[in-house]
């Protein structure tokens, strides 16, 4: 009899936004026709902007058309889209080689896939609270977790020490959930770190178009030495809409090496052997967000996201409440009121006013007490639940 992976009996019964979404099911199964304000998983509610429309119109024209019909795609990404990807990092001052760039359907989907790259042995450290993924997709391959909490004593940005010392470190900035954001001190000493210790940092970029601030690092590859340390793992789903679209890309730079093997030639072996390649429609219209139509359009629809913040924090404000976040990162993490725990608000947002958010236990042990909202709503759910919050919370 065949053995399974008896790792999977030791993740929690379900994935944090599945099992949110099981609790929001059975919320509305009874309670049918309820309208739920959702500001719990970070999904996007703005239409795609007209450039990748009209990108992703001509490209099915495109496969309409004998003469410009295409296949299979290039496994590691459209060279049209490589290059666009390396001109907008060229133009922040990050020279990346086309093949250092590759195109990918997400970055969720590539978190767990670039795990092939490591063996099993690797430790992981994840800084929590965390992206449940960065946990789960190592404990599904039975790696150890090395786990580096930290708090509102060090901003929710905390420095190498010897007890985070692992082979992958985890570094998302802005951060998901707390919206922190690492500066360029901070951040080089992560790079230091890894360099010292021979660990590779798997660096989360998607939220790094939501930096308002000047002087922020948007990229680690921004940085002294990050090229021998550094997976930076990128996604169009906020920065663009993308979230049912899916299209996303890592950058392996060439000089990332471990053991006399090179990631980035590792990576094609591994694309070229498990992919087909992103869809040509997708990444044409992915290819539409790297022009100045493009770049000027995504960012209308990003600071309709940020009213959205403001909206939001103002009533927090309001309420007494703390909170960071939002000003930088698409999140807003608050301390919960009066001691409750994240579940318990959770549970009293939904049922007394039908407002969906994330509890901050589920991004680790010391999440507890915390909860997220994500700004990605609409402006009139998200009004109508800053609304609901003020009045839920105003006389206590
Ligand atoms: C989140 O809400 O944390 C993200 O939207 C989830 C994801 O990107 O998969």
């Amino acid at each position: 009899m065949i053995t399974p992976n008896v790792h999977y009996a030791e993740l929690k019964d379900s994935y944090l936004f599945y099992h949110i979404a099981q609790k929001t099911g059975a919320y509305l199964a009874a309670h049918p026709g309820a309208h739920l304000y959702r500001m719990g998983i970070g999904d996007v509610t703005l239409p795609l902007c007209p450039a990748v429309i009209a990108a992703l119109h001509e490209a099915v024209d495109d496969q309409a058309s004998g003469a410009r019909f295409h296949g299979y795609m290039p496994e590691c990404g459209a060279p049209f889209l490589r290059s666009a990807v390396a001109a907008h990092y060229g133009a922040r001052g990050v020279r990346l080689a086309e093949d250092e760039v590759f195109i990918s359907s997400g970055a969720s989907d590539e978190l767990g896939d670039i795990l092939d790259l490591f063996d099993r042995s690797a430790s992981a450290l994840v800084i929590e609270p965390a992206y449940p993924a960065y946990v789960d997709a190592n404990v599904m391959a039975g790696r150890r977790i090395v786990r580096l909490p930290s708090g509102r004593a060090d901003g929710f940005l905390p420095e190498p020490c010897p007890e985070a010392a692992a082979d992958l470190l985890y570094i998302c900035s802005p951060n998901n959930p707390t919206g922190a954001v690492f500066d360029r001190a901070r951040l080089q000493r992560w790079v230091d770190f890894a360099n010292e210790h021979g660990s590779v940092i798997l660096f989360d970029a998607a939220y790094e178009a939501f930096i308002a601030e000047d002087g922020l690092p948007r990229s680690i590859l921004e940085l002294d030495g990050a090229r021998t340390c550094a997976i930076e793992i990128c996604s169009l789903s906020k920065t663009a809409g993308f979230t049912g679209t899916r299209l996303g890309y890592t950058v392996i730079p060439h000089e990332l090496v471990r053991g006399g093997m090179r990631f980035q030639d590792m990576w094609v072996r591994n694309r070229t052997t498990k992919t087909n390649g992103v869809s040509y429609i997708i990444q044409k219209g992915g290819a539409a967000v790297f022009t100045p139509e493009g770049q000027r359009q995504i960012r209308e629809n990003i600071g309709y996201y940020k009213r959205n913040a403001l909206i939001l924090t103002e009533a927090l404000d309001r309420l007494g409440l703390w909170y960071c976040g939002g000003r930088n990162a698409p999140y807003i993490w608050l301390r919960c009121p009066d001691g409750m725990g994240s579940w318990d608000f959770f549970e009293l947002l939904l049922r007394e006013i039908q407002v969906v958010g994330t509890p901050g236990e589920g991004f680790g042990a010391c999440g507890e007490g915390y909860f997220r909202f994500s700004t990605f709503g609409s402006r009139e759910d998200t009004a109508e639940a800053a609304a609901r919050l003020t009045a839920l919370l105003g006389g206590r």
